[in-house]
């Protein structure tokens, strides 16, 4: 049996696919997460409500310690997020799906670490890859499956937020080599990274960004457009629960703590 976490936002945790399922509020040292427990083909599914009950909390607000701290918790070993994004790279479209592989992070007030207590002392990760290479294959795998258009790679900026960018930082974070742009991938990966769980992304492309779009950006805009990829993210993730092949990437993201005595709840 696998256990499974499937990060996400609105609609991927409708009704219907969690009939069956337990809502729980499961308290950590940073707060409270909201999950939602269940069994789905076999293997144990833990959906996690990023953005709160009624998606209420910002995407600088979220409690990405919290919410990664109760999926360790629960003894999951498999992370799949969803999110949003803006596109910089032409070739990456609305509703188009990316199994991105590496990101930029342009955060800056979100605490990005389980390592800043005296208890836990000095721990400095690897991040290299930061999405976990067999999971990320399992995805690929699955998405070959489908009618979905999708990037087998892809570079995450994560920004600040609430405001969505302006142009010019567009522009910036398309010489740096930026494919797409978000707000709730980071410290999330990282923190998935730091707990010894296997993690990855995949996003779903809403629209052109900042400067490349024709018109402004609405948050509405945002929301139509994802209205529109639920289907097929609903069908992606229940493939990817079922998916039972195996894989050949290998992954050392169990043991990548190891050097600071492992990670420890
Ligand atoms: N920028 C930042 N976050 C986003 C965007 C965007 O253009 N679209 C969806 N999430």
């Amino acid at each position: 049996m696998r256990k499974i976490a499937i990060i996400g936002g609105t609609g991927i945790d409708n009704p219907k696919t969690l009939q069956g399922f337990e809502k729980r509020v499961i308290e950590t040292p940073y707060g409270k997460a909201l999950c939602n427990i269940g069994m789905m083909s076999g293997n144990q599914v833990i959906f996690v409500s990023r953005h709160g009950v009624d998606h209420s909390v910002p995407p600088h607000k979220v409690n990405y310690r919290a919410n990664i701290w109760a999926i360790k918790s629960l003894g999951t070993e498999e992370v799949f997020a969803t999110t949003a994004v803006g596109s910089i790279n032409p070739e990456m479209k609305a509703g188009h799906f990316v199994v991105c592989d590496n990101v930029l992070d342009f955060t800056k007030s979100r605490i990005s670490t389980f390592y800043d207590s005296p208890e836990r002392g000095v721990a400095h990760c690897d991040f290299t890859y930061p999405y976990c290479p067999a999971l990320r294959e399992k995805v690929i795998k699955c998405l070959e499956k489908t009618d979905i258009t999708f990037h087998k790679q892809g570079v995450y900026v994560c920004t600040e937020g609430p405001r969505f960018e302006s142009a010019a930082e567009i522009k910036m974070y398309a010489m740096l080599g930026g494919d797409l742009v978000g707000m709730t991938n980071m410290p999330e990966s990282i923190l998935a990274r730091e707990a010894e769980l296997c993690y990855t992304n995949c996003s779903i492309v809403t629209n052109m960004a900042a400067g490349i779009s024709p018109t402004p950006l609405s948050h509405s805009e945002v929301c139509e457009a994802m209205a529109q990829s639920i289907d097929n993210m609903q069908k992606l993730i229940l493939a990817f629960i079922a998916y039972d092949e195996p894989v050949e990437a290998k992954c050392g993201c169990h043991s990548c703590m190891k050097e600071f005595g492992g990670f420890k709840l």
